[in-house]
């Protein structure tokens, strides 16, 4: 799929050479009355130009895309120097812009926060009293440090990645917002800066010290594949993602996950004080024997158990995904859990529950929290015949013993931002 911004409306195009996932996923999800519909990119984009023209009385000019993730395996390994297997999902954030009415600052309405918040472009540096429009503030304040200048505009936002669900709805609004200050500027960064300009927005503004994974893979990501990244050397590997007669399947717990409450901080000066007393740089290299000298502190030996053993699970998941060996991932997913819930404690209640009531449907290979932890979504990989079956007996029995309402959405391996935002 591919678009450009040039008109007063986004002319929205479909590469012949890639499938047509909108009508198919349309008739699969109609079946699964369960699963929520994903509405198509091209869809979104045209209720956000649409939406933008309500708001601000007249035609949006330049557009920015980006989608979500999941994570497959590798979890809190990125910022260790280790490996994550991530993959971009067909669930979108998408803003529109025109030149702003206001002098001197950017007018950015929400549909998923219902509010409109506005941004002084002389005032970057402390972080913005909106929590969601610093993720806005933090990538404009790093295109300005890189000398790209970013003029006043009205934007609107609309997602269908769910806020809070550990989906990476922020690296989706920071990488559209990148590609959308691009456009706009007509400035474009290599795709590397932009990722990392995107990384440091959130460390700095946002004030989450998170990882390279999640915008790394928003940006890089290849349809039908899942990216292995190696997070010493920022080195990505496709790795092709057939999904041949199974689904991937996201369910939200329920229970909003926010990383910058601090636990996901403390986690990272856990490893840190693991490395330093072992002596080493990053925790990339540690080994089981190396375990063995952290005997005296309980928590720290956990905390890096999981690290070893998530590492090595990530290189067997990438064998048994190149082998379709659809038993093999599954249960490799559910070791990866155990691992989270019980050595690295980031998982809770809610997440465990899922992941349990997965774990006892016909048909599920595995399942496992997916992205940060606390809160969120799980992902459980399942036999596509079952997949709307499992999906109702999940939702149902969630239900009723949390009183909580899932939502569940099945995911697909997508392209990148970097594809899908095409400059004339
Ligand atoms: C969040 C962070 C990532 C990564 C995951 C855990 O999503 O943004 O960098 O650390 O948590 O794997």
């Amino acid at each position: 799929m591919f678009w450009c911004t040039l008109g007063p409306k986004p002319w929205i195009g479909r590469d012949p050479l890639l499938p047509s996932f909108c009508d198919e996923r349309r008739y699969a999800d109609d079946a699964l009355a369960m699963i929520e519909a994903s509405p198509c990119l091209d869809e979104l984009i045209q209720d956000t130009a649409d939406q933008f023209e309500r708001q601000f009385g007249e035609s949006a000019r330049w557009f920015g895309a980006a989608p979500g993730r999941i994570n497959l395996i590798g979890e809190h390994t990125d910022y260790n120097a280790g490996w994550v297997l991530p993959m971009a999902i067909d669930r979108y954030t998408v803003v529109a812009a025109a030149s702003g009415q206001t002098p001197g600052q950017l007018t950015v309405n929400s549909q998923a926060f219902r509010t409109q918040a506005s941004l002084k472009l002389d005032q970057l540096d402390r972080p913005h009293a909106v929590p969601w429009l610093r993720y806005v503030q933090g990538v404009v304040a790093q295109y300005q440090r890189r000398g790209i200048q970013c003029p006043e505009l009205d934007i609107q936002v609309i997602s269908s990645v769910p806020a809070g669900g550990g989906l990476s709805s922020s690296a989706a609004l920071e990488l559209a917002m990148a590609h959308l200050i691009e456009a706009v500027t007509g400035k474009p960064l290599s795709s590397d800066e932009r990722t990392a300009a995107c990384v440091t927005a959130e460390r700095e503004t946002a004030g989450v010290p998170c990882g390279v994974m999640d915008q790394t893979v928003v940006e890089h990501a290849k349809a039908g594949h899942a990216l292995l990244l190696d997070c010493l050397h920022n080195e990505v590997t496709q790795i092709p993602f057939t999904e041949a007669g199974t689904a991937l399947l996201a369910v939200h717990s329920g229970v909003a996950h926010a990383l910058a409450d601090g636990e996901y901080a403390k986690r990272r000066e856990e490893c840190d004080r693991v490395a330093a007393e072992l002596g080493m740089q990053t925790l990339r290299d540690l080994t089981e024997l190396d375990l063995q000298r952290l005997t005296e502190d309980d928590v720290l030996y956990r905390r890096a158990r999981h690290v070893v053993s998530e590492n090595k699970r990530v290189h067997q998941s990438v064998a048994a995904l190149r082998a379709a060996n659809w038993s093999q991932l599954g249960a490799l997913m559910q070791e990866s859990h155990a691992s989270l819930r019980d050595d690295y404690a980031v998982s809770c209640a809610e997440l465990d529950l899922l992941v349990d009531l997965a774990l006892s449907e016909q048909g599920v290979y595995g399942a496992r929290m997916t992205g940060g932890g606390f809160g969120g979504c799980i992902i459980a990989l399942v036999d596509q015949s079952r997949a709307n079956a499992v999906a109702h007996s999940l939702c149902e029995h969630y239900a009723a013993s949390t009183s909580r309402q899932p939502a569940c959405y099945r995911v697909r391996p997508v392209a990148g931002a970097r594809e899908i935002s095409v400059l004339p």
